[in-house]
């Protein structure tokens, strides 16, 4: 999608659609309707009149041939209510224009910026909202949507100079948006295509495109540097596990921190020996979310260039039972040298996470990171809407969480306690790799985090949030990319700290 800028005023503005927002209080005459001409309120005033223009949160109204425009169609999307509006809203407003109208036959759109909505914030808001709302989930369709996507989407200013300021947000935006669009590819691939060998290639290719240091580890490497947990979990599949290390290091970067971004890379999760039912089992080709996210960060900060160092590590492996496979009962030495006594295969993810932990910190990582689809309970506790955050820092807790507010993506944090400890606490091992049905999201948590040890860390419990079940009037149903931008936002807020 072509992002760009349109100064000409709206009498000359030529483009098959114009979309402006309104609220609900006075559909004809609010928001970015304010700003059109006379001419054109008057016809929208008639549609209020007969109901077809309510300003009802993403409800639309088209109108051909809008009186005082050069454009073809003016579609109005309703912004709901005044008092509820917020960047958040706005980022789902220019998304609930692009698949309106692409599914119209309309390729491309301009959207109109007010007064209010011009500035560098609302500006990247809006390019974010456009672009992730022109990605389906259709890579194996044989009629695939393509043809229906937007390829052009500018921002209207209504006849003044945009600033250079709006310029580089409209530029950030993009940045983000397309980074998000491609986690959310990498998750959506079923797990034949993605194995751990491919979630590593993918990664080397994005690496070589922007420049990151890229390194994968395999089978031998795994257990030569004595990741008993990781290869435990790999052990029962015949696909190979990878440790992909991707490593940006700008030039002029203080020395600390380390920022250490940890992704839960399971490419299938089967649950193992401990095996998971049939029925919503295709859905754990998923369980790579956290990698993917981290993928996608990576993507981002290449191209935005902070001056933080980072080192992402990905520990991908599948899930599998067979003859080779892990066993509940199974006395496992992770990396760190803790043992860890194994009551269900099926608590992978925590397995996998402790040794990429201790591989991060042991390769310099100072702040550690970490975001995975670690488990069921915490989508019982949030839903699929908000991510649960943990984390023994409440520094790192709180910029994680008001970097999530900033770029409009749901958290909560849940509590880390040493209470909970005694819930995975093994007879014959140092920890129990579960701590039982209740409080299950948390003591998952605290398992990675005995990892982190005194390193400051924040767990990102995505179980619920990496996908959408629903269709939205402004996104696809399927991968969400949840939390892309606000790793993407807390990296390029760390410098000078
Ligand atoms: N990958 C699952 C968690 C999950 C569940 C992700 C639903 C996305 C949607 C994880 O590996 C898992 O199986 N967790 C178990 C842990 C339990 C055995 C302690 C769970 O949540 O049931
Ligand atoms: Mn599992
Ligand atoms: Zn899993």
């Amino acid at each position: 999608m072509k992002i760009g800028f349109s100064k000409s005023s709206l009498d000359q503005l030529e483009v098959p659609a114009l979309a402006v927002f309104a609220f609900e209080e006075q559909p004809a005459v609010s928001g970015t309707v304010c700003h059109l001409p006379d001419e054109t309120r008057e016809q929208l005033e008639e549609l209020r009149k007969s109901g077809e223009l309510t300003g009802k949160l993403y409800e639309t109204a088209l109108l051909h041939r809008p009186a005082g425009l050069s454009a073809r169609t003016l579609l109005v999307v309703g912004a709901g209510k005044e008092s509820k509006f917020s960047g958040a809203v706005l980022r789902r407003l220019s998304g609930a224009a692009v698949r309106y109208l692409r599914g119209r036959g309309t390729h491309s759109l301009a959207w109109l910026l007010g007064p209010k909505t011009a500035g560098a914030e609302a500006v990247q808001t809006i390019v974010e909202g456009g672009i992730l709302a022109d990605y389906d989930a259709d890579t194996y369709r044989s009629e695939r949507k393509d043809e229906k996507r937007i390829d052009g989407f500018q921002l209207a200013t209504g006849g003044v100079e945009p600033s250079e300021e709006a310029r580089v947000a409209a530029e950030r935006g993009r940045i983000v948006a397309e980074a998000q669009n491609f986690t959310r590819e990498l998750v959506n691939e079923p797990s034949n295509r993605m194995t751990p060998a491919i979630l590593a290639e993918r990664a080397q290719e994005m690496a070589a495109q922007y420049g990151h240091e890229f390194q994968a580890l395999g089978a031998e490497e795994i257990q030569t540097l004595k990741m008993g947990a990781l290869w435990a979990v790999a052990q029962g599949s015949e696909q190979p596990p990878r440790l992909i290390v991707l490593r940006y290091t700008p030039l002029g970067a203080p020395a600390l921190p380390v920022i250490g971004l940890v992704g839960k890379g399971i490419t299938f999760d089967t649950g193992g020996i401990s095996i998971k039912p049939a029925a919503d089992m295709h859905e754990m080709k998923t369980d790579m979310a956290g990698g993917a996210t981290m993928l996608g960060v990576m993507r981002a900060i290449a191209q935005l260039k902070p001056a933080v160092r980072v080192i992402a590590v990905i520990p991908a492996a599948e899930n599998m039972p067979s003859g080779k496979a892990y066993r509940p009962g199974d006395v496992i030495t992770s990396m760190s040298g803790k043992t860890i006594e194994v009551l269900n295969t099926d608590a992978e993810g925590r397995l996998a996470l402790a040794d990429a932990i201790t591989y991060a910190k042991q390769q310099g990582a100072t702040v550690l990171i970490d975001a995975a689809t670690l488990t069921g309970a915490v989508t019982v506790a949030l839903g699929n809407i908000t991510t649960g955050v943990f984390g023994w820092n409440k520094d790192w807790v709180k910029r994680v969480l008001a970097s999530a507010e900033e770029v409009g993506e749901r958290m909560w944090e849940l509590p880390v306690d040493d209470d909970y400890r005694d819930l995975y606490k093994s007879s014959i091992a140092d920890m129990a790799n579960t701590g039982g049905r209740y409080g299950g999201a948390i003591t998952g948590a605290m398992f990675v985090g005995e990892f982190a040890g005194d390193t400051p860390w924040v767990h990102l419990d995505i179980a619920g949030t990496r996908w959408s079940n629903e269709e939205k009037p402004y996104l696809a149903k399927g991968p969400t990319g949840h939390p892309v931008r606000t790793l993407v936002h807390l990296l390029t807020h760390v410098e000078g700290q």
